[in-house]
């Protein structure tokens, strides 16, 4: 019988392993961290929302990246939760706010990890906006200087890079170049290019403490029904000189993360989300799937359709398995 036989290569697992097409490596996850301010330095708060994750003090914070890094992971990223808001973000900036403070002290720990910072104002912002607030408006220009200032300190506390997250117009071209004429042009810039306004960010805003006190995030955030539009918000973030652009969320994206990957040569990176994370957390803990099969698949999927590197809440889990099959 003369027919395509593709079970031949599928015949035994060494055969599978020789011929798989997509491997996942902790040094291409981003595990997210979220460190809170005005507390004891031990303290640990169990997230509800997203269980398995907790809101930090800077020790225990130093101990679970501890922990990570011992199981493979390269890269972190953080987000802050300040002990005061206000409607200019003064503590996203701050010389010694949250952020400032715990990359110094983390870098001082792990002088070979990669420390990267969220740069955004939602959570030090009394109102729980991306960006400055007049007559209910989220106005744009002036949100530049801030995210600027914030990017700023967060490379002068020895970040390794800086992700700008808020989707203001024209913050990647305002932070790269106060970058450059600061003295950090060799700091590379992390855009979140194409970050939809995704009810999957739900769980996040607990955690972060982040959730708008009024009307939603869709006059900054993408419409997740448009993709040439994505490639318009790439296309502009490309020009303004990010190193590397992402796509937030990720799973129900595929086809975003595959249109960049196709278009641009850049490093593309995908974030798959608290709500995607909760939602397997949720899942498990029901008995309806197997936690360790579901991650894999996932990751697996984002990095097929051309993700380099993926931030999830799994990557230490990830990176602990795969250390176990070694
Ligand atoms: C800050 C920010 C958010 C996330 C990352 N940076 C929240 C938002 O835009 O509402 C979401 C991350 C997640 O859901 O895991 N703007």
């Amino acid at each position: 019988m003369n027919f395509y036989r593709g079970r031949r290569l599928r015949k035994t697992a060494s055969l599978r392993k020789t011929f798989r097409e997509t491997g996942i490596d902790p040094a291409k996850l981003v595990q997210p961290f979220f460190v809170m301010d005005g507390v004891d330095e031990f303290f640990e708060n169990p997230i509800n929302s997203m269980p398995g994750q907790f809101q930090l003090g800077m020790k225990s914070l130093e101990k679970q990246v501890s922990a990570a890094v011992n199981n493979g992971i390269t890269s972190i990223i953080l987000f802050g939760i300040p002990e005061h808001k206000d409607n200019m973000a003064s503590q996203a900036y701050a010389r010694d706010g949250i952020i400032q403070r715990a990359v110094s002290s983390l870098k001082s720990v792990f002088p070979d990890l990669t420390v990267i910072t969220d740069v955004c104002l939602c959570e030090y912002m009394d109102h729980g906006h991306c960006g400055v607030i007049k007559n209910d408006q989220i106005l744009n220009d002036p949100s530049l200087e801030l995210l600027g200032k914030t990017a700023l300190s967060h490379a002068r506390a020895g970040a390794d890079m800086v992700s700008p997250s808020d989707m203001m117009d024209g913050r990647v071209k305002y932070i790269r170049n106060i970058l450059d004429s600061e003295g950090f042009s060799d700091l590379p810039v992390m855009s979140y290019a194409v970050k939809y306004a995704s009810a999957f960010y739900g769980p996040f805003r607990d955690a972060a403490q982040s959730a708008p006190s009024f009307g939603d995030r869709k006059t900054y955030q993408m419409d997740p029904a448009n993709s040439r539009e994505a490639m318009r918000e790439a296309m502009a973030d490309f020009k303004e000189g990010a190193d590397i652009l992402m796509v937030k969320p990720a799973l129900p994206y595929l086809d975003i993360i595959r249109d960049l990957r196709r278009n641009f040569s850049l490093p593309i990176a995908a974030y798959q989300v608290s709500g995607e994370y909760s939602l397997i957390k949720a899942g498990s803990s029901l008995g309806c799937i197997d936690e360790k099969n579901i991650v894999m698949e996932t990751i697996t999927s984002i990095k097929r359709a051309g993700a380099d590197l993926i931030l999830t809440y799994f990557a230490r889990d990830i990176a602990e398995w795969l250390k176990k099959e070694e």
